[in-house]
């Protein structure tokens, strides 16, 4: 391998960054994924486009949490990274196949973690990449389960929900409250992001609220005061699901 420079990210470089991430998840799922799944795809053009849409979002708003790795053959790694108030968040972070287990993770990492050294708390979804988990656990992460559902909805089985709504402009502050007291910061700029992306929902039930994001197949954000509006919530989004047959959930 070349020499490898850790550079800040530059708008250019995020095309070849997304190339870099289609590779390394396509890559990672084909390692990964139970056999009786179904075959991992490549992004389609347009998911692709949402990925650069999204990542110029978080260069506009944290360009000292983005960062590349380049060789003499061009970039072959990426970490984004944003801070909302007292939170640092990893958005996303890959090193091209073939490249990966060389230690070129770990000083993208640590460049993009430095952004958020003034935060009390860091967040990451992690993949279950055991080069990722390492680097993690390494980076003195704790970790907590994540829960990954597939299938299509039962709809005969799917309650009645009271409380849930679409959200309005106005939820916004009590949003960003109520993410801030769960994590240390609101979402901020990324409202526009994730209502791109995904449908907001907003809970008002006996016991609390919460909000929550989902795109009909997949559910971005969900945060609640209690765990019964956080079910009610989530039985919201699954009510939305498509009928498709597979339905992805992530918490
Ligand atoms: C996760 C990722 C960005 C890390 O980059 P990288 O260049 O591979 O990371 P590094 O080489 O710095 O570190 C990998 C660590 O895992 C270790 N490792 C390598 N293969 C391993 C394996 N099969 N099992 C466990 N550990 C392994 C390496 O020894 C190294 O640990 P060390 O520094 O203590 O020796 C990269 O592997 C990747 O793109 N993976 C696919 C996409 C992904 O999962 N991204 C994370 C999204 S949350």
């Amino acid at each position: 391998m070349t020499e490898v420079l850790i550079r800040p990210m530059r708008d250019a470089d995020v095309p070849a960054a997304e190339q870099i991430s289609d590779e390394a998840f396509f890559e990672l799922d084909r390692r990964t994924l139970p056999r009786d799944w179904p075959e991992p795809e490549r992004r389609t053009p347009a998911l692709s486009a949402s990925w650069i849409s999204r990542t110029r979002g978080f260069l506009e708003h944290d360009p000292g949490g983005c960062w590349v790795a380049e060789d003499g053959s061009g970039v072959v790694g990426f970490a984004t990274s944003f801070v909302r108030e007292q939170v640092w968040c990893l958005a996303t972070y890959a090193v091209r196949p073939g490249l990966q287990g060389q230690g070129v993770g770990a000083r993208l990492l640590e460049a993009a973690d430095a952004y958020g050294a003034h935060c009390a708390t860091g967040m990451l979804s992690a993949s279950v990449d055991p080069r990722a988990i390492r680097r993690y656990w390494r980076a003195g992460f704790a970790f907590h389960p994540q829960m990954l559902l597939r299938g299509a909805v039962d709809r005969a089985r799917l309650p009645v929900v009271d409380g849930v709504r679409e959200s309005r402009p106005g939820d916004v502050p009590m949003m960003d409250a109520l993410a801030r007291r769960l994590r240390g910061g609101g979402h901020g700029p990324d409202h526009a992001a994730l209502a791109e992306m995904a449908r907001p929902l907003v809970a008002e039930t006996a016991t609390g609220h919460g909000f929550a994001y989902t795109d009909g197949a997949r559910l971005a954000v969900l945060a609640a005061t209690d765990d019964a509006t956080a079910r009610a919530l989530l039985w919201a989004c699954l009510a939305g699901a498509g009928r498709a047959r597979t339905t992805w959930c992530r918490t």
